[in-house]
């Protein structure tokens, strides 16, 4: 791995745990106007603080993001299909010179494997890592799932070792039972999950504990802390799990001290 690759990677999973709190705001490219997205900027900004890494798209950065601030941004690069249509139809939205005009740390994309259009996000995915390697800028690739395709282990393993074997940096999936198969089958790549569909705040923080002890580095996480009624708290909740190690009583708590 060169040394920018390495360093885009080290400041996003942080070397004195070698873990990571990603906030995903990327909703937009496919959704719209997520609930608790409609204002981003002001959604994002109090939780900065407690970020280590920011998923988001160009539009959004720079409609909404100061560009003074100082976290690494994980730039969503694949859009091109909405939640009225097939989602898996994906094309690469912005090239890489932009990539590195907004300065990303990382450049993101999904995988849509099973899905009607698998070859053709899975040549996304090879496209993303040719150009990621050539300027040393790491890939994150996310093993989407469309609306039907079944969350388990043996499934996101499958999809998770495919995106590792085209040459992702990282992985994006989801938490299901039997996760550390899912982990084992990324080998030395890193994990992270994302949260899904908005849960109960301690269902939540009991799954990134549970993700966390299984293998994964950290989240990847949106809905579950943005959409919180104390997102501020659920952040902070988060990150004690992921870098501290705090039980799943002991992050809740902190969530509800916040609020
Ligand atoms: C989906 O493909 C997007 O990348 C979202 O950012 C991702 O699903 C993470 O957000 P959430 O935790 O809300 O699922």
């Amino acid at each position: 791995m060169n040394w920018g690759m390495k360093n885009r990677i080290s400041r996003i999973i942080k070397p004195k745990t070698g873990r990571c709190v990603m906030l995903a705001v990327d909703h937009g490219y496919f959704q719209g106007p997520t609930t608790g997205l409609a204002n981003l900027g002001n959604t994002v900004e109090p939780l900065l603080p407690y970020a280590d890494a920011l998923m988001i798209t160009r539009g959004a950065v720079r409609n909404w993001i100061d560009p003074a601030v100082e976290i690494p941004i994980i730039l969503r690069v694949s859009g091109g299909q909405s939640i009225l249509k097939e989602l898996s139809n994906e094309i690469i939205t912005t090239n890489v010179e932009d990539a590195i005009r907004i300065n990303a740390s990382a450049i993101t994309c999904s995988a849509y494997i099973g899905g009607e259009h698998e070859k053709e996000t899975i040549g996304n995915l090879s496209k993303l890592v040719d150009e990621g390697e050539k300027y040393g800028i790491p890939v994150l690739a996310v093993t989407a799932v469309g609306k039907e395709m079944a969350r388990d282990a043996r499934y996101l393993a499958l999809a998770s070792r495919i995106c590792v074997e085209i040459g992702a940096h990282m992985i994006k999936t989801y938490y299901t039972e039997d996760f550390k198969k899912v982990v084992e089958a990324c080998g030395n790549i890193p994990v992270v999950i994302a949260g899904g569909k908005k849960l109960p705040e301690k269902e939540a923080l009991q799954m990134s504990c549970d993700a966390v002890a299984e293998g994964a580095i950290g989240v990847d996480m949106g809905r579950n802390i943005f959409q919180s009624d104390c997102p501020v708290g659920m952040i902070r909740a988060v990150r004690a799990i992921v870098h501290d190690g705090k039980s799943v009583d002991e992050a809740y708590e902190i969530y509800e001290h916040s609020k």
